[in-house]
């Protein structure tokens, strides 16, 4: 799917997510793994809040003969891309892409996913609470979310985007206690390599570098050239090394 939607390029400036394959940080192994064990636990409905283009719904769905699935976004164009991606899977009879608030979404499922969204909601805490709502009793979530490797300085935190603060994100095990204790099982905790990070935040800017390259002399150029300096600057001065990225596999009990 990536290569068919990077070829798809604009005059008027850079793609967006052009070069990435899914919008978290996590390397093709891992993904692999869990678009295998989501499978594996045959779910008859998936939703997804947040979805973006919905890559690990679809590829999800595609293994799972039958399950129906939702994905939720607030972003049209991106909604438009997930659709793009199941009709080339033969999977658009069965994998919906709705522009809705993921907050408002009430449907329970099997599967939720809910990768990099939980702002949708609030905190994390107020995400994973909203999110044990939407399983089904016996279901699963699979839980992405950003988490402090340590917890940053004044000085860490003053490099990184305007008003970022420490409350943002949690340590690890406290992101993990948050999920007990609004209800869940932790199935897999895991949190990426920073090889990961740099591979997601050098895809993210690729977009407009590239672009650059082609178009220096652009009307556009100066603004996309500071856009992506300001960007680079967040990541390599910024929260390399302090923030991670966890995915949790949470159970939540029958009734
Ligand atoms: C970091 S991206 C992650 C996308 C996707 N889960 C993935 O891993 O590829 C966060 C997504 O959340 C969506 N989003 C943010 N606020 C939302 C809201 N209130 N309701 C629905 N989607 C929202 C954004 O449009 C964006 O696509």
């Amino acid at each position: 799917m990536l290569l068919a939607w990077r070829a798809m390029t604009s005059h008027d400036g850079p793609v967006r997510f052009g070069h990435l394959d899914c919008n978290s940080p996590i390397a093709s192994w891992r993904f692999e793994r869990q678009v295998e064990e989501c499978a594996a636990s045959s779910p008859r409905s998936i939703v997804d809040i947040g979805c973006g283009w919905g890559e690990l719904l679809q590829r999800v769905a595609a293994r799972v003969p039958g399950a129906r699935a939702h994905g939720i976004d607030s972003d049209v164009e991106l909604l438009e891309r997930g659709r793009a991606g199941a009709a080339a899977r033969g999977i658009a009879d069965r994998v919906e892409f709705v522009e809705y608030r993921g907050e408002d979404w009430t449907e329970p499922a099997d599967l939720v996913l809910s990768i990099g969204a939980p702002h949708a909601f609030g905190t994390s805490e107020d995400a994973l609470r909203e999110l044990f709502k939407l399983v089904e009793p016996g279901g699963r979530l699979l839980f992405g979310d950003g988490i402090w490797n340590r917890v940053p300085t004044e000085a860490d935190l003053a490099a990184m985007w305007p008003e970022t603060t420490v409350d943002e994100w949690r340590l690890l095990p406290d992101l993990v206690d948050v999920a007990v204790a609004v209800g869940f099982r932790p199935l897999r905790v895991e949190a990426i390599e920073q090889s990961e990070w740099d591979d997601f935040e050098s895809q993210y800017l690729a977009d407009k570098e590239v672009w650059l390259l082609a178009n220096p002399g652009h009307p556009k150029a100066a603004e996309v050239r500071e856009a992506a300096d300001r960007h680079r600057d967040w990541w390599l001065r910024g929260h390399r090394g302090v923030l991670g990225f966890a995915y949790l596999t949470l159970g939540r009990p029958v009734d």
